[in-house]
């Protein structure tokens, strides 16, 4: 007998056919919590693993927001595991100004049904990926990349056998932590620098693309009407992210990024893309951080990097809506007089 417990690892999930396979890896987060309902409410995903890293509050938070989220969407038999807890180089920076004290400011959260995972985040990455056909499984990152960072070194055979890396991260003209650098490649760029430099494809869903997902009073309404406990628990996030966007970085009503990186991989119509070159600044004083992006054409021909450039706001908010009927309550769903809760939205 020894002092330690031995807990095995849980077995790996059964993947489903004809479905997108991914693992989100965040820091939830607002946004974050309707990246997780879209992706488990799509049917067009199989959401093999979530995984939670420092961000927008410390790694207890995020993990227990993301558990909260779980558990008021009813997953099951997805694997959630808990990642690093500080940036790869740099001090933690969290963003309560935005996502508030407990990361996910708003809404009373439910005590989680879900057990955490043993195993660490970046194993958990590293096993799924492992565990299924080489170019079947696509990461989604929409935090900070420290965990996708450290897979990548743990395990340097993931990096051929994931079919793309669709982040939400950086922008190409514009920053919101600093003039040019986004929050989740600011707080860990050495992360970010290995994630862009290593040859598989990246995606990069950045602002450029997310400050055009904002969460408009038609876009809430639509959703309060759907009446369920998931439904009322996003009008709740958006309540909240709509003061803190508006008070700490003037928008009239906030962008929900992480989801834009979801639904680019459930229908990529919805995000146009342009191939380009993208690397990280790691030395500049004013610039740390920045997504350098060199739209000189033509791209080199192994260029792996793309960046995303419009997106179509209504299928994008018709995708979220039509998770949440998805993810339904139906026992619990308030039917309002000449409203039909059903898979394709509400009538
Ligand atoms: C990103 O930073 C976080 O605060 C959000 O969750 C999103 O992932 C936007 O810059
Ligand atoms: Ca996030």
């Amino acid at each position: 007998m020894t002092w330690r417990t031995i807990v095995e690892p849980n077995p790996q999930p059964a993947s489903q056919p004809g479905r997108t396979k991914i693992i989100l890896d965040c820091d939830p987060g607002h946004d974050d919590a309707v990246a997780l309902l879209l992706a488990h409410g799509n049917p067009a995903i199989d959401l093999l693993a979530v995984t939670t890293v420092v961000g927008n509050q410390t790694l207890e938070k995020v993990t227990r927001n993301a558990l909260a989220v779980g558990t008021i969407a009813g997953i099951t038999g997805v694997p959630f595991a808990a990642g690093c807890g500080r940036p790869l180089v740099r001090s933690i920076e969290t963003a309560p100004d935005i996502h508030g004290e407990s990361g996910m400011d708003g809404p009373a959260l439910p005590e989680s049904t879900i057990e955490l995972d043993p195993r660490h985040a970046v194993d958990l990455i590293i096993d799924t990926v492992m565990a299924h056909e080489p170019g079947t499984v696509t990461l989604v990152p929409t935090a900070g990349l420290t965990n996708i960072a450290l897979a990548a070194r743990k395990e340097p055979r993931i990096v051929e056998r994931v079919k793309e890396v669709v982040l939400m991260g950086g922008g190409y003209h514009v920053g919101n932590w600093s003039a040019v650098a986004e929050f989740n490649i600011i707080i860990d760029p050495e992360a970010a620098h290995i994630v862009f430099n290593e040859k598989w494809p990246v995606v990069m869903v950045g602002l450029d693309l997310t400050h055009q997902a904002l969460a408009t009073p038609d876009v809430v309404e639509k959703i309060a009407a759907i009446g369920t406990k998931p439904a009322k628990f996003v009008t709740e996030l958006m309540d909240f992210f709509a003061h803190t966007y508006k008070d700490a970085q003037g928008f009239d009503f906030p962008p929900v990024h992480d989801p834009c990186a979801v639904a680019y991989v459930i229908d990529p119509s919805i995000v146009s893309t342009r191939k380009v070159p993208v690397n990280i600044e790691l030395q500049g004083t004013l610039t740390l951080g920045m997504t350098v992006a060199d739209f000189r054409a033509p791209a080199p021909a192994d260029c792996h990097t793309s960046v995303a450039v419009d997106l179509d706001h209504t299928k994008f908010w018709d995708l979220v809506t039509d998770a949440l009927v998805r993810i339904g309550e139906p026992s619990d769903a308030v039917r309002r007089e000449g409203t039909a809760l059903t898979a394709g939205g509400v009538k």
